[in-house]
């Protein structure tokens, strides 16, 4: 069985999708932490986020592997656990850039659709029940207000004894919004066929609990 999740940043995708796929006992399989990834191996080899810097060469030396301990997941970048350094800023803002050029996007759903065969799986993103597993027996779009991604997101960010501000958090998601919805290929948007979950006065759990009981409606 195939589950997709889609939605913009902040929207607590990640956090809940982990929870629901353990309890499924699903494998979950986070596809913005690849393009974090592709962002920092940019960032790392001083190559500007520009279509025409994604060669083939460049792409092909691009290799991420996912690995999964009783932490949960971790993801590493040409042998290099990056892990925490896809969370950064830069990273953030680096992966809404690199995931509108085409090449880009193309080798990672080959990576996304290749971890996904034969597997009972939980897939989060921007594309996954629109491109990426359009098949998907469940479909769920979740969103917030722009307001409340953005307290949520700054919340994580100080835990981690990160440096931000309410302000800078916000346009850095509207800015990514716009980037990811308003792209040409594979854009953000709500799949026909996905249920509407709006999580901006729900708990983790609630939202968690009603993927469950979808889930489970459907198996
Ligand atoms: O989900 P997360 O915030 O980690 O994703 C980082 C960025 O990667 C998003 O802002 C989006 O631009 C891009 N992304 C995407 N398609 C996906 C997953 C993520 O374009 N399936």
């Amino acid at each position: 069985m195939k589950i997709a999740i889609d939605g913009p940043a902040g929207a607590g995708k990640s956090s809940i999708s982990k929870l629901a796929a353990k309890e499924l006992g699903f494998i979950y399989i986070d596809t913005g932490a690849m393009y974090r990834a592709a962002a920092v191996y940019a960032i790392k080899n001083g190559i500007e986020i520009k279509e025409e810097n994604m060669t083939e060469e460049v792409l092909n030396k691009i290799k991420i592997d996912i690995k999964y301990n009783e932490n949960g997941q971790q993801i590493f970048l040409c042998g290099e656990d990056v892990t925490k350094r896809i969370r950064e800023a830069d990273a953030s803002l680096g992966a809404s850039n690199i995931a509108v050029i085409p090449s880009v996007r193309l080798k990672l759903v080959d990576l996304q659709r290749e971890l996904a065969k034969g597997n009972d799986v939980l897939m989060d993103g921007r594309d996954i029940g629109t491109y990426v597993l359009p098949d998907a027996e469940l479909k769920i779009y979740l969103t917030a207000s722009v307001e409340e991604r953005a307290k949520r997101r700054l919340k994580e960010l100080i835990e981690k004894g990160q440096d931000a501000d309410f302000e800078t958090v916000k346009r850095d998601i509207e800015y990514r919004d716009k980037n990811d919805s308003e792209r040409e290929f594979a854009p953000l948007k709500k799949s026909e066929d996905a249920v509407l979950i709006d999580s901006t006065n729900m708990t983790i759990d609630e939202v968690k609990n009603r993927i469950i009981e979808l889930a489970r409606g459907i198996k």
